[in-house]
């Protein structure tokens, strides 16, 4: 029997505030002495399909190293999830990588993908349905960043289990990471988290990866002043400002910024900023991790690691946690 689902899109949380959460984190960005603001407002649909071009570039290496550390490993992945599984995508993005664990996993009974871009999270579960007739597909538009509170698993199903691949948890610093994980513990109580994690490696290779040759990593870090200008009607000159990435060794993560180029100022609701040139707007820090210290992070937000799987060059990290019960 296969039926496809109507298609609900199920909303959580407040989103009708994340406009105004943009507004105010915009304006508390701009009226800081430091400047800095979340990544998540790269994700508007235009930002999302910047980021899709990202991950095919040929010096973006973690999507690729991810997926093919997905698929050579997906049979034991599934093996450890069990049949009936339910499968939670935090932060779902254009649903790509979770095709390997779907196609892997016996008879999974139903996958939540949970994104802050509702526009592209429906295109993208309306292409997946079309390819998983059977699964029962339920969108959740929300913020993974914020408290989530989600249905309960259906009757009959087996484990829950999370996906949060492309090292996204790196976006977080280590206090927010530990938020987040202690978060995913309480939702996927007795079951696990299969973790994408993007490892410390020769600064060479992040540099490169984060500074691409056609320049779309630097579209999408400018997106940003876009978006506020579209939604916010802020004044960004957008050739004022210079895409800036580099890696910050001590902090073990790649800074991305967004430098004045020249002497400016902006305006957002009549308040006026003055940028000094090269002063910055920092958009997103990325970390880097190691194995172990990945593993002990995760051990205390109440998960236990289990298996780890990486690539033969020690680029990327796969991690099986397991929620406690
Ligand atoms: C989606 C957060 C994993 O940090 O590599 C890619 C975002 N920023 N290029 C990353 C990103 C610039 C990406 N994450």
């Amino acid at each position: 029997m296969s039926f496809v689902m109507p298609t609900p899109l199920r909303v959580v949380g407040r989103p009708e505030e994340a406009d105004r959460d943009f507004r105010g984190d915009m304006l508390a960005a701009l009226a800081a002495s430091e400047r800095s603001i979340s990544p998540k407002y790269f994700y508007d649909a235009q930002g999302s399909a910047l980021f899709d071009e990202i991950c095919d570039l040929p010096e973006y290496y973690p999507t690729r190293t991810e997926m093919g550390i997905l698929r050579s490993h997906a049979a034991e992945i599934a093996a450890l999830a069990g049949p009936q599984a339910e499968v939670v995508e935090f932060g779902a993005g254009s649903l790509t990588k979770v095709r390997l664990l779907l196609a892997a996993l016996e008879q999974p009974v139903r996958f939540l993908p949970i994104d802050i871009s509702g526009e592209h999270l429906q295109a993208a579960a309306a292409r997946l349905r079309l390819d998983y007739p059977g699964l029962a597909v339920l969108p959740v538009v929300g913020d993974y960043t914020q408290a989530l509170v989600l249905p309960a698993k259906p009757p009959g199903a087996g484990r829950r289990v999370g996906f949060f691949p492309g090292s996204t948890i790196g976006n977080f610093n280590p206090e927010q990471a530990l938020r987040f994980l202690r978060m995913a513990a309480r939702v996927l109580r007795g079951g696990a988290l299969v973790l994408g994690a993007d490892l410390v490696k020769d600064p060479a290779v992040l540099h490169a990866a984060y500074n691409d040759e056609q320049g779309v990593t630097a579209a999408f870090n400018l997106n940003l002043l876009a978006r506020a200008n579209r939604e916010l009607g802020t004044d960004f000159a957008l050739d004022g400002f210079a895409h800036g990435a580099f890696y910050n060794s001590p902090q073990r993560r790649i800074e991305m910024h967004l430098f004045s180029r020249v002497r400016q100022q902006v305006t957002l609701d009549g308040q006026v900023f003055d940028f000094e040139e090269g002063e910055t707007l920092h958009t997103e820090n990325s970390y880097k991790f190691s194995v172990d210290s990945l593993r002990a992070l995760a051990r205390q937000a109440g998960f236990e690691p289990g298996p780890v799987w990486t690539d033969r060059n020690a680029l990327f990290s796969v991690h099986w946690l397991q929620a406690p019960a």
